[in-house]
């Protein structure tokens, strides 16, 4: 069998398949389905210094080839995570964990990465500047360089551990947002977020989101995102976790060849629970039938 195994920002992960933030809760939900230990890692749902309710309902559009949320950061708040959601996890996952953390100011990122520095199993931050949902912080840190590297030099000053900053595609020029955070000492970035979407209720003809638009993912948005990894690796050192519409093993395989070290598996999850265990058990099948004797030689192969 190839080799699986890759090496993000210094960790080991047994694969590259990483349930993105958002679609997988705080981990233990999906141990009820199937042994998480089989993921390279996860990503844990973007928390922040308060608990949020998030943004009224409704909040999900379905499309023909994806889903449109508006959730708003939805999550219990960071002390209530390091109380109750890690604790939960522990129990049943036992390799580093992706923490990824939203805020609405600079102050406020650091405040829950301060928090969390006590938690011996998050091994990575993921820091989102690319939430589309809130009207302050999320995106707009990650809209321009300045704001990036704003939030990436404040982050950095805290904590030793890797942090992955986490890009928006909507901006006109995604290559200069990731060069900012490289340039501000982050040790990856991880692209890409959602893309602003909506869809009208024809019977209402009003939108179907109470928030009117949000977040788009789902396949349709895989050969976007690839695109942007691929333009992104050519342009920075650090590594990627490419995300962004990825289904199977062979999309996994082709983010990879764009430049990818990890993968991000999102609105998959949403339609299948099971789809990141899918795709990590059908990467060797895949591997064989494309010559891939390992993983970790193929990142950046297509450049
Ligand atoms: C949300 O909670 O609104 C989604 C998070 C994100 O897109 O960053």
């Amino acid at each position: 069998m190839g080799k699986l195994n890759v090496t993000l920002c210094g960790i080991p992960l047994d694969n590259p398949v990483i349930p993105a933030s958002g679609t997988f809760g705080y981990g233990y939900e999906f141990a009820e389905l199937y042994d998480i230990n089989l993921l390279g890692t996860f990503s844990f749902k973007g928390t922040t210094r308060e608990p949020r309710y998030g943004n009224p309902l409704p909040r999900i559009a379905e499309c023909t080839a994806g889903i449109v949320n508006s959730i708003g950061l939805q999550n219990p708040g960071v002390d209530k995570v390091i109380a109750e959601e890690l604790p939960k996890l522990k129990k049943v996952f036992h390799k580093p964990v992706m923490a990824n953390v939203s805020g609405f100011s600079a102050e406020e990122y650091v405040e829950v990465i301060e928090k969390l520095e006590g938690e011996e199993q998050i091994g990575w931050y993921e820091v989102n500047i690319s939430c589309p949902n809130v009207k302050k912080g999320g995106a707009s840190f990650g809209m321009t360089p300045e704001g990036a590297e704003t939030v990436t030099k404040a982050v950095k000053a805290v904590t030793k551990k890797p942090c992955i900053m986490k890009l928006t595609p909507n901006v006109t020029d995604i290559v200069s947002i990731a060069k900012a955070c490289e340039c501000a000492g982050a040790d990856g970035v991880s692209l890409i977020n959602t893309m602003y979407g909506m869809r009208i209720d024809l019977k209402t003809k009003k939108p179907v989101i109470a928030n009117r638009m949000g977040g788009y993912s789902g396949p349709a948005t895989f050969p976007v995102a690839l695109r942007m990894v691929y333009q992104v690796y050519e342009a920075v050192k650090i590594p990627i976790v490419g995300i962004g519409g990825v289904s199977s093993a062979e999309d996994a395989v082709e983010m990879m060849l764009a430049g990818a070290t990890a993968v991000g598996v999102g609105a998959a999850n949403c339609v299948d629970p099971w789809a990141s265990k899918k795709i990590v058990e059908d990467l060797p099948r895949v591997m064989e039938k494309y010559g891939i004797g390992s993983l970790g030689d193929i990142v950046g192969g297509a450049h």
